[in-house]
């Protein structure tokens, strides 16, 4: 097996002038995104903060110009995407993302394709199947007749909503087709129109990977059993329940890694349950979160974030430096 050193952030010594930062954040205030503002600053770059309201389509004298906060997008170097496509409407939202992946010379990380193949749970699970990780099986349910199918297959099932997030309506249905599984069924149909049904797989324990640039940047254990059996419990106003930083196993880290690949995305929350049937990927999740930690530990997703975004703008300046050299 490969070292998994080999993938594990190391202190970078990486040379590179002043980068023009972008970061879209799922909301203003996201404390992730201030977090990596910060420490891009202290770094001696620049660093903007925004939303996907915060970019327009503006007239030029050609046109039609991209700006963010009436700065044209042109201006920047790197824009790091941690946007919230969890929730509708994406209609207004592709067409956002899709005016931010536009500008040659800016870079965007991760790009839209990639983006949004993740955060759409049918198309992820679907990814890392393809890749030959293991994930539940997945059913794609529009009525309560397609839940019960899935409960008299599997017994067991969990139900969650086609695109969520902090474990919002993902529910757990353990007695088979009673009268108030299938209520719960119907409400949840009601609000989310298309749910996903899975076998219900026993866990002691949930593993959060964090994975920035390609390497493991932490990894929590989550102390989940019995009633409390998702890290969140889906009401915002809760807590989570305890957890703490540990060192991933081998394995752990490295499908973590390899779901990540799958994905093609560059940074992500990898979810890793271990049930009877081994380590199985849950989700990954393209915009993770770390608010909740102190800030000394945020600090060091905030500053393996920049030194990531630092190593892509310097790897595209000696590519275009080599090519401008290809020219002359
Ligand atoms: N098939 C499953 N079997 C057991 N537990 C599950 C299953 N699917 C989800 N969970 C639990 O629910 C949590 C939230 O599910 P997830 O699919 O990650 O949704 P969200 O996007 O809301 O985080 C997971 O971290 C895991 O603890
Ligand atoms: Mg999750």
């Amino acid at each position: 097996m490969e070292d998994i050193d080999d993938h594990c952030h190391q202190r970078a010594h990486v040379l590179v002038g002043a980068v023009k930062l972008g970061i879209l954040a799922w909301e203003k205030a996201e404390p992730e995104a201030l977090g990596i503002a910060d420490v891009a600053r202290e770094r001696g770059h620049s660093a903007m903060v925004f939303e996907l309201d915060d970019l327009r389509c503006d007239p030029g004298p050609a046109g039609a110009v991209a700006t963010i906060q009436g700065t044209p997008l042109s201006e920047f170097d790197l824009i790091l995407c941690r946007c919230d496509l969890s929730t509708p409407p994406w209609t207004e939202k592709i067409q956002q993302l899709l005016l931010l992946n536009g500008e040659p010379g800016v870079t965007v990380l991760d790009p839209l394709e990639v983006h949004i193949r993740a955060a759409s749970k049918r198309a992820m699970i679907h990814q890392l199947t393809l890749h030959g990780i293991p994930v539940p099986p997945t059913k794609e349910c529009h009525s309560a007749a397609d839940v019960r199918a899935a409960l008299d297959a599997w017994g067991q099932v969990v139900v969650k909503p086609a695109l969520g997030y902090r474990g919002l309506d993902v529910e757990r249905l353990l007695e088979g087709p009673t009268t108030s599984a299938l209520e719960l069924t119907e409400t949840l149909l009601e609000r989310h129109g298309t749910l996903l049904c899975q076998p219900y797989l026993a866990h002691k324990g949930d593993f959060r990977v964090l994975i920035i640039g390609s390497k493991v940047s932490s990894c929590t254990r989550f102390d989940t059993a019995g009633d409390d059996w998702k890290p969140f419990s889906g009401d915002l106003a809760d807590d989570p329940v305890s957890s703490a930083l540990i060192e991933p196993s081998d394995e752990l880290a490295s499908l973590a890694l390899q779901a990540v690949k799958a994905t093609d995305l560059t940074m992500a929350g990898v979810d890793i349950i271990m049930s009877e049937s081994g380590l199985t990927v849950i989700e990954v999740n393209p915009v993770p979160g770390w608010a909740a930690w102190t800030p000394e530990m945020a600090r060091v997703p905030n500053v393996h974030l920049v030194e990531f975004a630092e190593t892509q703008v310097n790897a595209r300046g000696s590519v275009s430096a080599q090519s401008a050299r290809g020219w002359r």
